[in-house]
Formats: structure tokens, C-alpha cells, sequence
């Protein structure tokens, strides 16, 4: 935790669910949001995003997408941009996900663009940077790191960073407490060196196989402000029982 920061627990549903489960699912959020110690956010895919914003509206429930486009209308067979995630009732968008840059060959430039196109939108970008399996072995974890945040963060960043190692994802496998503590202590150090004050404020969270049962001891640690949770997002009691891991301020 960051002192005054209050934490976000975000589910990143990715490419999952029909019409009726994702309103399902958003529904069993909902159900169990009040009194927690932190903000929600869900992100169901694009398709979906009108019929969990709408369920979400007035609940303290926050909705974002998944991508946009850098640009905000135009010819762009299949994309979809911005402004149009604003009018369904978005508010934040999740940009450079190890699995974009990685299906979609999106380098920090086209995410600095993405994240820039959100903001004019008003949407708030969730932007994510974290190392491969190889990178960590080879020691440059902190390296990767702090180069895609030059990369992919445009100036007057006023969003949140999420630190997702790529091996960590969707493998049951995390980074030891020392391991995410190192990272998001030299995350929060570029930050506050390039935006000051808000920098320091900055929503930091963790993702990759956060549960249930490790989510109390990482969102513990300095400079954690919560989770970007993926597989356990899935299940409203396991997303809610990460959200009540969060210690109280
Ligand atoms: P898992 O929680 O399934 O590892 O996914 C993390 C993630 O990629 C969230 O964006």
C-alpha cells in the first residue's frame, strides 16, 4: 500500500463469457461491493461492456474495456476507440497487456499512443508493463520494466500502472514478496522522477495469479495498491474475497 492511496482491485475478464454469464458475474460483484477497503473495477470485453456498465451505474463498481484505438474515429475495420467506450459508460481502459503486446505485436509507442487517446476521451488508461520468464532469469526485470514505462506512458500520465510479470500470468506462479516489493519500489521511483507529486500517488497494482490466498500478503507490501486480477476475476466470490484482502487505510 501506498499511505493515502486508496487501493483498486481490478478483474480483467479477457475473452471470456457469453452475454448472460458476464451479466451474471457483474451482478455477484455488485451484490458484495459495499464496505469494501478498496475501489472496483471490472473489465469484461468490449462486447459486454454496455450491459455491465449499465448494471454497474451507481453501485461503486467502476467498468473498463479492454484496448482502444489510438485514434478516435476513422477507418479501422474492427477496432474500436475510445470515445465509444466513454459513451457505453467506461471509465477506464486496460492498454498494453502482456497479451496484446504479445498477440497484436503492440510496441510502448502504439500503448503511449492508446494511453493518450484514452485520456482525451476521458477514460482513465491501466497501463501494464512486466518481464518475460527470460528476462527476469537474465536479470533485467528492472530494466524492462522501467524502459516500458519511458516507452508507454505518455507525459501527463494521470492513470494507473500495473505490474504484470508475463510468466506469472495465468500459470499459479508469482514473484516472491521481496521480488514484487524490488519492482514496484523502482516503478514508484520512475514515477515520482517524471511526475512528481502525482507520481508518488500514483495507483501501482500487481497482477498475475493473484488469489484469494496470497492476495492479503501481496497487497501488503509497499508501493502495492491493489491487484489486476485475471483468472480468480472470474468468480464474484473469489474477486470479492481478494477485495477483502485488502488491509484497512
Ligand atoms: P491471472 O490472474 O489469470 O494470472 O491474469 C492476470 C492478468 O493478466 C490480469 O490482467
Amino acid at each position: 500500500m501506498t499511505p493515502g492511496v486508496r487501493p483498486l482491485i481490478a478483474g480483467n475478464w479477457k475473452m471470456h463469457g457469453t452475454l448472460r454469464e458476464a451479466a451474471a458475474l457483474a451482478e455477484g460483484v455488485r451484490a458484495g461491493a459495499a464496505g469494501l477497503a478498496a475501489d472496483l473495477l471490472v473489465c469484461p470485453p468490449f462486447v459486454h461492456v454496455q450491459v455491465v456498465a449499465a448494471a454497474m451505474l451507481g453501485q461503486g463498481v467502476a467498468v473498463g474495456a479492454q484496448d482502444c484505438h489510438p485514434a478516435p474515429k476513422g477507418a479501422h475495420t474492427g477496432d474500436v476507440s475510445a470515445p465509444m467506450l466513454r459513451d457505453l459508460g467506461a471509465t477506464h481502459v486496460i492498454l498494453g497487456h502482456s497479451e496484446r503486446r504479445a498477440d497484436h505485436a503492440e510496441a510502448d509507442a502504439t500503448v503511449r499512443a492508446k494511453a493518450a487517446a484514452a485520456a482525451a476521451a476521458g477514460l482513465v488508461p491501466v497501463v501494464c508493463v512486466g518481464e518475460t520468464e527470460a528476462q527476469r532469469l537474465a536479470g533485467e526485470a528492472e530494466a524492462v520494466v522501467t524502459a516500458q514505462l519511458a516507452g508507454s506512458l505518455p507525459d501527463g500520465f494521470a492513470g494507473i500502472v500495473a505490474y504484470e510479470p508475463v510468466w506469472a500470468i495465468g500459470t499459479g506462479r508469482t514473484p516472491t514478496e521481496a521480488d514484487i516489493a524490488q519492482i514496484h519500489a523502482t516503478i514508484r521511483g520512475v514515477l515520482a522522477a517524471r511526475f512528481g507529486a502525482a507520481g508518488q500517488a500514483m495507483r501501482v497494482l500487481y497482477g498475475g495469479s493473484m488469489k484469494p490466498g496470497n492476495a492479503a500478503a501481496i497487497l501488503a507490501l509497499p508501493n502495492v495498491d491493489g491487484g489486476l486480477v485475471g483468472g480468480a476475476s472470474l468468480v464474484a466470490a473469489d474477486f470479492l474475497a481478494i477485495a477483502r484482502a485488502v488491509p484497512a487505510a
